[in-house]
């Protein structure tokens, strides 16, 4: 049986995204943002869809059904659901402060209650029939996407984002779930006045983007004191008390988020805005962050109380947050916690392909993710063909020596950009697409943050660790393939991987498994060299961009002095010219023209 899961049928939501389910496995899934090169798309994902079908060499006809983890909802007709005054009390805040600005908000989301996306039905024009798409409940495929793709049997399965409909159509904040045996029982809803936008509202004050900025806060967070705002900011956000969510009453004002001209003259806004100017933007980070965890934890206690489990899956935006889910997995009572790769709604894409399988086929997919690359691949003729037309790089074939090759050159300081195999599923560069560089000098990380990326001073970088060496660094450490958890550095271990580590000593580790080859052979190698069994692992794309999905992409990068040198299938490419500018450039590569 082929499922293809897609976040919504209508291209109107945020990391626009596509799975390929055959059988209860995951065959193919990427997102739109890859191919489009805007980050966090949110048109319909015409060039993911098409990547899939060319991959399985399926044609729409030949799938079986079309699952959407975003079904029709009507936007704003739940802002009653706590309290009458929740709404106007937001609005004549806002009214004398940017009124026009508001109109300009809500225009385009009144339309849609009335014209919603399921008119926009971006899988009609391919001759899809009605009868072959089903709309799923968004937060039951976010929660689908953890507990399905986790391997664990039973499990205590949370959703939580900003919000988003439930089967009803009604937006929520999210679900818990019970999990035994591959059946999903809903046990609860998280209201909408819960929504975690809160914290992406303060990540919008602080001047960073709304989805994207919001692991700067956590990240900025470190550099902070949470005591200096901690009482001055914890009734502006829900809380879980006595089994039951309390609001804050101007929760609305959050809803605002995704405009911040709008959101920053509503009350919680210019409340904010006030914080920030007299205590400085990482103490408000630190006290956002710390009520954040509180917040988060003390529901998660209250569930344990009710539910008593011993494993977790989680999935949801709420859950991109690192710092959040190592403190959940830190949990005297908890064993295992599970989150999936691609936390956010690019995530349900997949959710929703694996719950429409188990709801067809009646049984449990014995499925367990080992690996997130999931998306499409080149061949070295398809790379040599892109560096044929480039002037302005030379090559060397390395063959299968290239993980020994880049090995010895993070050694020699260099950085590489590494493109091999599938690219990943989800956000984060897990060695398919990463830019990779020597851990062990904490001049490294200023050197690719402020020449190389043009990234925040304040951001770490990510260590990837042979698995079998992570306890010697990370305490209580436990595999972590997806990047989805902080561990502490071990005392004594912070000068080695120096670069690769945050200033409160925490890192986001990547541990590299044998499966992850030619990834795995590089650090294997690096540690033969230099007795440390971790490199430095970012992103393959510049500050702003998605990361790398074609070759000519990867080229792009060298030619703006992103990295040193690029490591591309076989291939070793540098500048022909041999130089790589002190900061990225803006120029484009020189293409010649075909013949
Ligand atoms: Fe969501």
């Amino acid at each position: 049986m082929n499922i293809i899961g897609l976040n919504d049928v209508a291209g109107s939501h945020h990391n626009s995204s596509v799975a390929l389910v055959r059988d209860g496995e995951i065959v193919f899934a990427a997102s739109e943002e890859r191919y489009t090169r805007v980050k966090y798309e949110m048109g319909f994902p015409h060039q993911a869809l098409r990547s899939a079908l060319h991959y399985s060499g399926l044609t729409p006809d030949q799938v079986d059904y079309w699952a959407v983890g975003y079904p029709p909802s009507g936007f704003y007709a739940d802002l009653f659901c706590r309290s009458l005054w929740d709404l106007p009390r937001s609005l004549t805040g806002l009214m004398g402060h940017n009124f026009s600005g508001l109109l300009k908000y809500l225009a385009p989301n009144v339309f849609k209650m009335y014209k919603p996306a399921v008119f926009r039905n971006g899988l009609h024009p391919l001759g899809v029939p009605d009868e072959k798409i089903v709309f799923l409940d968004h937060h039951r495929t976010h929660a689908a996407s953890a507990y399905r793709c986790s391997g664990f049997d039973e499990a205590l399965t949370i959703s939580m984002d900003g919000f988003g409909p439930n089967a009803t159509g009604k937006n929520i904040a999210g679900e818990i779930y019970l999990c035994r045996d591959g059946e999903m029982t809903l046990v609860e809803e998280i209201p909408f006045y819960a929504t975690a936008l809160w914290y992406s509202a303060f990540t919008v004050c602080l001047g960073l983007r709304y989805m994207d900025g919001e692991g700067k806060t956590m990240g900025l967070a470190a550099y902070g004191d949470p005591d200096v705002c901690y009482t001055l900011i914890k009734d502006m956000v829900f809380e879980h008390t006595d089994g039951r969510w309390k609001g804050y009453p101007y929760w609305v004002d959050y809803i605002m988020v995704p405009r911040d001209t709008v959101l920053m003259k509503t009350h919680s806004g210019r409340r904010i805005m006030q914080l920030i100017k007299t205590y400085g933007k990482e103490h408000v980070a630190a006290a956002a962050q710390r009520l954040l965890e509180e917040r988060i934890l003390g529901f998660v206690e209250s569930l344990h109380q009710r539910f008593a489990f011993r494993n977790v899956a989680l999935a949801g935006g709420t859950f991109l947050n690192v710092k959040v889910n190592k403190l959940i997995r830190e949990l005297p009572y908890i064993d295992q916690v599970f989150v999936h790769p691609h936390a956010s709604d690019g995530g349900t894409a997949v959710g929703a392909a694996l719950e429409l399988y188990h709801q067809k086929n009646g049984r449990r997919p014995d499925f367990k993710l080992q690996d997130a690359d999931l998306g499409d691949a080149f061949t070295d003729d398809q790379i040599l063909a892109e560096l044929k037309i480039c002037d302005q790089v030379v090559w060397e074939d390395l063959g299968e020596r290239m993980p020994e090759y880049v090995a010895s050159a993070l050694t020699q300081g260099k950085v590489i950009g590494w493109f091999q195999g599938r690219e990943e599923w989800g956000p984060r560069a897990l060695g398919r697409r990463s830019v990779l560089a020597d851990p062990r000098s904490a001049q490294t990380r200023d050197i690719i943050n402020h020449q190389m990326k043009n990234r925040e001073w304040f951001m770490p970088f990510a260590p990837s660790c042979l698995e079998e060496y992570g306890s010697l660094y990370f305490k209580d450490f436990c595999s972590s393939p997806f990047m989805t958890m902080a561990f502490d550095v071990i005392a004594g271990k912070e000068n080695e991987i120096a670069a690769a580590i945050h200033v409160d000593n925490t890192a986001r580790v990547h541990s590299v498994r044998p499966n992850n080859e030619p990834y795995y052979r590089v650090i294997k190698k690096f540690y033969e060299l230099t007795g440390v069994p971790v490199i430095l692992n970012t992103s393959f794309n510049r500050h702003g961009l998605p990361i790398v999905h074609h070759p000519k992409e990867a080229i792009d990068h060298l030619l703006w002095g992103c990295v040193h040198e690029l490591a591309i299938g076989r291939f070793v490419v540098r500048r022909r010219d041999g130089s790589c500018p002190d900061r990225c450039g803006r120029q484009r590569a020189v293409i010649k023209p075909a013949e």
